[in-house]
């Protein structure tokens, strides 16, 4: 895993902003993997005025993101989609046709995964997957557990996940969907190219797990250590137990 520390987020998010940037100019029809939460908000931010200040040619970019909550989809508030819509798709000129999002409100939930897995293989594969870390040490949704799902799937939110999105809802845990749709490790690890960010001394133990420790189920993360390009992206908080 290639490391890199930063002093603070905006330092990261500007960094990581500049090289998705120089990746669409390089390449017009990328292939984005995309992650939602607080750390990437920063991201996001950079992405978008980077966008409207310069020329950036959006026009042929696909992205897909990893995650959505199972019952929510566009115009629910919370949802991953409205969160994406705000924060990146609303403010650069994408095809809406080009936007991969799993819907969470799809009646058979189970070919919504197969469907969503069978759109990134038509699109080519993802080029570069930006993901964040769960304190938990989980990629998506792919909780600590015996055993992961290696496709895209429907997966139950351990209660600390639940927890950590609260803020989303109003702050009430109990307005927190039970479950969610996510893509799984392996719909993870086929990415060409792995970017994961990680701000905040509350992602400290899991960032060293996933570095330092064993590869491990109980640990999602620690699976990226198999593949062959990745990139960690830390500010200071996250980076203080590494070795
Ligand atoms: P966060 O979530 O950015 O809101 O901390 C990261 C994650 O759970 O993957």
């Amino acid at each position: 895993m290639n490391i890199e520390r930063f002093d603070n987020e905006d330092a990261l998010a500007s960094t990581l902003a500049a090289r998705l940037i120089e990746a669409i100019s390089l390449k017009p029809r990328l292939v984005l993997g995309l992650p939602t939460g607080r750390t990437p908000v920063a991201l996001y931010r950079e992405v978008r005025s980077r966008s409207q200040r310069g020329h950036v040619d959006w026009s042929q970019v696909r992205t897909f993101n990893l995650d959505e909550f199972a019952g929510l989809g566009g115009g629910d508030a919370g949802s991953y989609r409205a969160y994406m819509q705000a924060e990146l798709f609303d403010h650069v000129r994408m095809e809406p046709l080009n936007v991969g999002m799993l819907d969470g409100r799809a009646a058979d939930l189970a070919a919504e995964c197969a469907r969503y897995e069978r759109a990134i293989d038509q699109a080519g594969g993802i080029d570069i997957q930006v993901l964040g870390i769960g304190a938990n040490g989980h990629i998506g949704f792919n909780e600590p557990a015996d055993a992961l799902e290696a496709e895209t799937h429907v997966a139950a939110l351990q209660a600390a996940t639940r927890a950590a999105n609260a803020g989303w809802f109003g702050g009430d845990v109990a307005r927190v969907p039970t479950h969610a749709l996510s893509m799984g490790m392996a719909t993870i690890l086929h990415a060409r190219e792995i970017v994961l960010m990680a701000t905040g001394e509350e992602k400290a133990a899991a960032v060293a797990g996933m570095i330092d420790g064993p590869i491990t189920t109980r640990l999602p993360a620690s699976l990226l250590q198999v593949h062959s390009r990745v990139t960690v992206m830390l500010d200071r908080g996250a980076a203080l137990r590494l070795a």
